[in-house]
């Protein structure tokens, strides 16, 4: 995607998040997260669960508005930007719980995510044919994530860690000038852990990714700087060296490790 008329160009951070609380009732799910992510860099979000790691995603991608705080995209302040604006900018993103269409083939559900991702917009691409360009994409995307070869077969064919490449096609197919990733590595086999890995480390330098992980060596391997939250508190931000040997992230991972 082109820079758009309201982004500041190059220079400017592609995300900015000041002070971000989100508050559910009772529950203050998010408090106080503020965090940068440059140009191209990719930053890892870890913590325990119910740590606020999805809830600050909803609020950055904006299915949920924050109850305190800042969200600039690229120089913008987009705190009341709603999501489908946020996705004409450059927000892409993949879910913790997949939201892929099941009943229909792995092409189409590309084609699908390209025209919006609804099902209005489903209804709108039969309804006024399919644009060659639109499939051309689409074909490019799954090729990227080596799935060209299933596009016809329908998604419950597919394995669960081809759904997760599956989802990531979807996310670039919309041109992403950022990439939200929530667990894409969550309840994957080891052989396909190594194959999301590889496929998230071949993304281009230049497309900034934040990605949540509960897999230390997935999210500490594919970054460049950590956040490490709990309890919708900022707890670290660093290097992965500085976060793994932080004394918190420790005591969260290992001695969680140790008891069981
Ligand atoms: N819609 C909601 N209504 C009420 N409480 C919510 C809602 N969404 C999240 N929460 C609460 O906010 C807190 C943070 O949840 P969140 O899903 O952001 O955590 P998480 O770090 O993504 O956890 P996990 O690792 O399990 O995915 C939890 O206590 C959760 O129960
Ligand atoms: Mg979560």
């Amino acid at each position: 995607m082109a820079p758009g008329p309201h982004g500041s160009g190059a220079t400017a951070p592609a995300l900015t998040v000041t002070g971000l609380g989100k508050r559910y009732g009772g529950v203050q799910a998010v408090d106080d997260i503020s965090l940068t992510l440059a140009p191209g860099e990719r930053m890892g979000v870890i913590g325990p669960n119910g740590a606020g790691k999805t809830t600050l995603f909803k609020m950055i991608a904006g299915d949920v508005p924050p109850t305190a705080g800042a969200i600039e995209l690229f120089g913008r302040d987009v705190t009341r930007v709603d999501a489908s604006r946020r996705a004409r900018l450059g927000v892409g993103r993949t879910f913790q719980v997949s939201n892929l269409f099941r009943e229909m083939t792995v092409l189409d559900n590309v084609r699908v995510a390209a025209r919006g991702g609804s099902p209005q917009a489903r209804v709108f691409w039969r309804t006024q044919g399919l644009r060659d360009d639109v499939t051309t994409r689409a074909l490019e995307m799954l090729d990227s994530v080596d799935l060209v070869d299933r596009r016809d077969d329908t998604v419950a064919d597919l394995s669960h860690g081809e759904q997760r490449q599956l989802e990531i096609a979807m996310a670039l197919v919309t041109d992403p000038r950022i990439l939200l990733l929530d667990e894409p590595a969550a309840g994957l086999s080891a052989v396909e852990r190594t194959t999301l890995r590889e496929l998230v480390e071949a993304l281009p330098r230049t497309l900034p990714i934040l990605l949540i992980e509960h897999d230390m060596s997935l999210a500490l391997g594919l970054t460049d700087r950590v956040m490490c939250m709990e309890n919708g508190h900022h707890v670290v931000t660093g290097t992965p060296a500085e976060v793994r040997e932080h004394p918190t992230v420790k005591e969260i991972y290992l001695g969680r490790r140790d008891k069981k």
